[in-house]
């Protein structure tokens, strides 16, 4: 078997640059570039100073640092990296399509097949090609067609390796994988990849399937999850009408070794750049087959989480004595989780929109997010003018400069940082009475509510 010594991953995003510098930390022997279309992102990549690095994730920088420039390499030559590569893995973003048939709901799949033209078009010798972005079931079959029937007569292999790794705890996922899944029809080619995981992750824990079973156990995994997490959220409404904490409930049922404690944690709204659109996906596909209760039954699970986001938000113009126009409402936080700077899908952008619907002056404050992101995002959604966009929504560098003079306080990240804020001199500088809405269940209510403050948290 062929021992592989360049590997190329075209699309330098979450999920491609971290990996591949894994791969590259592990695997000193191998020679990995990364590359991308999007000149500012590789010079990120590229830049001296860590900190400058496009995406953040603990302990990346460390991981980058030990392997860039050894055997770690970014850049914007797609033609030659293709060339030059024994393996390639295509991880570039397969959004939800935004038109045409599937709009809303299936896989953009444009982003794949030109970097599939790609390397049909520049390929002189045999490749195993490594699908890496989450796909639709049977993409393969797609990715093979076209680099059979457009290449230069040269072998393809086509591997499925589904990446599971979650956003803010991406190298320690990467360093300790529950489980590595590749699937693929030639015996070869999946054991030259095996190789590269064998570096680092104990054979026991590298999973080999057929093509099918590999592209739909990864939009399965996250449609479980994500089940969890509506599941949860569903019980948290129920839990304020009744007097229940969800804390509690989630507790005592995942003290059941059958259902487990993780995944448990009531919330906002699930957001990032996998659970809704793998699960629009699967109920696409279910529907494509004509499977409506399929496709009904996991299409429910978004319709949670659409809910729980728009709760939250009615609970705050709620509680505001049913008006919030011109209120100055802090939102503590933007990305969708914590110790990221990906605000894909962030619940924050829906509160966001909702409140500012209502004219509300919501002023943000997220550690790691930029105002041009945040604009971004709003101006994505298409709801109103990017100049009612700014005028609403007013992005600050420092917590409190975002919490003085606030009617309300939102809490939409779950940051460590934000438990151990001066609350008694935030108390201070806000409006009485003194509102905190927990979308994350992060503050603690008996401090809080001893500092004055009125608090509200999901489920309870
Ligand atoms: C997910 C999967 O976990 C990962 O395996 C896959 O590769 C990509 O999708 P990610 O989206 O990065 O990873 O983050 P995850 O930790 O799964 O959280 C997703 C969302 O669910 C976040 O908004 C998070 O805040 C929310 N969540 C998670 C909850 O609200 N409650 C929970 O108990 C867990
Ligand atoms: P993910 O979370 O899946 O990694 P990202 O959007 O963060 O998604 O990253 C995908 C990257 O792929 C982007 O930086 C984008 O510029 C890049 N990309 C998309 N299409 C191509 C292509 N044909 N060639 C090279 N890079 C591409």
């Amino acid at each position: 078997m062929k021992q592989i010594k360049k590997i190329t991953c075209i699309g330098a995003g979450y999920v491609g640059g971290p990996t591949m510098a894994v791969i590259a930390q592990k695997n000193v022997n191998v020679e990995v570039t990364v590359v991308d279309l999007n000149h500012s992102r590789i010079a990120a990549w590229n830049d001296a100073d860590l900190n400058n690095l496009p995406v953040y994730e603990p302990g990346l920088d460390a991981v980058v640092s030990e392997a860039r420039g050894r055997n770690l390499f970014f850049s914007t030559d797609v033609d030659k990296a293709i060339d030059e590569a024994d393996m390639i893995f295509i991880s570039v973003n397969t959004p939800t399509k935004t038109y045409g048939k599937g709009k809303g709901q299936a896989a953009d799949l444009k982003f794949i097949e030109l970097c599939a033209r790609q390397i049909a078009a520049v390929a002189k010798d045999d490749k195993i090609v490594v699908e890496k972005s989450t796909l639709p079931v049977r993409t393969a079959e797609a990715l093979k067609s076209i680099l059979d029937n457009t290449g230069n007569g040269v072998n393809f292999h086509i591997l499925s390796n589904p990446e599971f790794l979650a956003e803010g705890t991406a190298v320690t996922d990467l360093h300790h994988p529950d489980r590595v899944l590749i699937g693929g029809e030639d015996e070869q080619a999946i054991e030259a990849l095996v190789q590269v995981y064998e570096a680092w992750v104990p054979r026991e824990r590298i999973l080999t399937t057929n093509l099918w079973s590999s592209e739909l156990s990864k939009l399965v995994a996250n449609a479980f999850l994500a089940q969890r997490v509506s599941s949860i959220n569903a019980i948290s409404e129920l839990c304020e009408v009744t007097g229940a904490n969800v804390d509690e409930v989630a507790r005592a049922i995942g003290l059941d070794s059958r259902i487990g404690p993780k995944f448990l944690k009531a919330s906002v709204g699930f957001g990032g750049s996998c659970f809704q659109k793998d699960i629009l996906n699967l109920v696409y596909i279910a529907r494509t087959y004509n499977l409506q209760a399929v496709a009904d039954y996991w299409e429910q699970v978004i319709l949670m989480n659409d809910h729980q986001k728009t709760r939250f938000a009615e609970k705050i113009i709620q509680t505001m004595y049913n008006t919030v126009n011109g209120k100055h409402i802090a939102f503590l936080g933007w990305a969708f989780k914590k110790d990221t700077n990906d605000t894909r899908e962030s619940a924050a952008i829906y509160v966001a929109d909702h409140l500012t619907d209502e004219e509300a002056q919501v002023v943000v404050y997220d550690p790691k997010v930029s105002a041009e992101q945040i604009y971004k995002d709003l101006d994505y959604l298409g709801t109103r003018s990017p100049e009612d966009n700014r005028r609403l929504v007013r992005v600050v560098d420092n917590p409190y400069e975002a919490l003085d003079g606030a009617h309300a306080v939102a809490v939409l990240t779950e940051w460590d940082e934000f438990k151990d804020y001066d609350w008694a001199k935030i108390k201070e500088g806000m409006k009485r009475p003194s509102f905190v809405f927990d979308g994350r269940k992060l503050l603690n209510r008996r401090e809080l509510n001893k500092l004055g403050f009125a608090y509200y948290a999901i489920g309870e």
